[in-house]
């Protein structure tokens, strides 16, 4: 009988393709865990470096081991001098997301254990990589904008050291906290589409570098990590609107989607967003940005209106809904909020991608290979018949 695609698993929805020990999501309760801690958890008593340790090496780290790590990640960051040249020659409007894709296979151009693919090798060359993409983010920003990267501060935490080479002032103790909040929520999703790319690529045995570069492809999406800068492009767009209600009612009559609402896996509140929620209420606050803070929500409760009324009450904001308005707050343009998602989830592709090498999740390491039902144009076994090109009448 011929196999056909089942509806309920297009876009491979509900397809188990691997056993993971790296993170878990419950959609219908709201849970996500990593490596059995649960994200709420993590978010309010951790930080960044300490939860990159823990997806890395599948426990926590004691003291010294976290001071070694951070040690490691310190000494991992500058970036060949050869990279701040060429990106002195790309055009000033590239976009960050393209220019931190273009930068990871330049760090495997200069990676001394490129062709070392144990476990070992692969968590040292996972820290270079977390190490280095908030460098490559802030080098092309400062870039751009004709100024010299500047080097960083090793008294500054991961988080703070960003925003320092980003912005050129250090950061209050509250923004680089802020920002290592996020870091930690963004950090893992078990199989979403940029994980599962960057998996799939090293299932091949590329190295950890092509898994990553093609992470950020994914992420890039609108429907994915790309999700948070299209919200920042859609309170603008409203800003001026009197009717919002009126407004989210046009776009889904039209067929568009109201970005940074819904989720493939979350059936119910994303544990990420409502942690998110407290914090653009607080910092809207703060800044004295009430505005935007009163639009997120105005448009928050007319789509769960109109969602309600198409009985599809299972599409509730998500990460990137509120993650905007949080980078928004603390001054990061538009176009750097989803290069700030990938500087974060950087830690989760590497624990993947090094899984997936190792195979200590999995039965059997295996290169994917799914297939596709051909409905295309069939003449039989024996081909359609080729006329050359002179005797085509097309
Ligand atoms: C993320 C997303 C792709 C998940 O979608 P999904 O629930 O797995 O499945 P689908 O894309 O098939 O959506 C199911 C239905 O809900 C609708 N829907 C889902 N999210 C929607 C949204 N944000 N706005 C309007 N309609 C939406 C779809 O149009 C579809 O309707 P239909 O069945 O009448 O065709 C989707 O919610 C989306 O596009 N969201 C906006 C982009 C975004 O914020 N992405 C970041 C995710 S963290």
């Amino acid at each position: 009988m011929k196999d056909t695609v089942n509806v309920k698993n297009i876009g491979l929805r509900g397809v188990i393709v691997a056993d993971t020990k790296v993170s878990f999501i419950d959609g219908e309760k709201g849970v996500l865990v990593y490596r059995g801690y649960r994200i709420e958890d993590l978010a309010q008593h951790s930080t960044f470096p300490e939860v990159a340790y823990l997806l890395l090496h599948g426990v926590l780290p004691g003291e010294k081991e976290l001071a070694d790590f951070n040690k490691a990640m310190q000494g991992e960051s500058e970036l060949p001098e050869f990279i701040y040249e060429s990106f002195k020659h790309y055009p000033t409007d590239a976009n960050p997301m393209d220019v931190l894709q273009a930068g990871v296979p330049l760090l495997a151009m200069t990676e001394p254990e490129l062709s070392d693919d144990s476990r070992e090798a692969n968590v040292r060359k996972a820290v270079r990589l977390i190490a280095r993409l908030p460098r490559l983010v802030a080098a092309w920003h400062r870039i751009r904008q004709g100024l010299e990267p500047l080097p960083a501060d090793d008294s500054l935490s991961h988080s703070a050291n960003f925003l320092w080479q980003l912005h050129g002032t250090k950061p209050s103790e509250e923004m680089a906290g802020i920002l290592d909040t996020c870091l930690v929520l963004h950090a893992d999703h078990t199989f979403n589409a940029s994980t599962f790319s960057s998996r799939q690529v090293v299932s091949t045995r590329a190295h950890i570098y092509s898994g990553v570069t093609a992470g950020i492809g994914a992420l890039s999406g609108s429907l994915h990590g790309g999700a948070n800068a299209q919200v920042m492009k859609m309170l603008h767009l409203v800003e001026e609107e009197n009717d919002i209600a009126g407004w989210v009612k046009k776009q889904l009559e039209s067929g568009e989607r109201i970005m940074g609402m819904g989720h493939a896996v979350y059936k119910t509140t994303d544990p990420r967003a409502a942690f998110l929620k407290k914090m653009v209420l607080r910092l809207g606050k703060e800044t004295g940005q009430k505005k935007f803070v009163d639009l997120s929500r105005q448009i928050e409760e007319a789509s769960l209106a109109e969602f309600a009324k198409r009985g599809k009450t299972q599409i509730k904001p998500n990460v990137d809904y509120y993650s905007a308005l949080v980078y928004h707050f603390m001054g990061i343009p538009q176009d750097l909020m989803t290069p700030i998602f990938a500087i974060s989830r950087i830690a989760g592709w590497a624990a993947h991608i090094i899984e997936e090498k190792t195979g200590e999740a999995q039965v059997k390491p295996a290169l994917y290979r799914p297939k596709a039902e051909y409905i295309g144009h069939y003449c039989g076994l024996t081909g359609c018949r080729f006329e050359p090109l002179e005797k085509r009448n097309n």
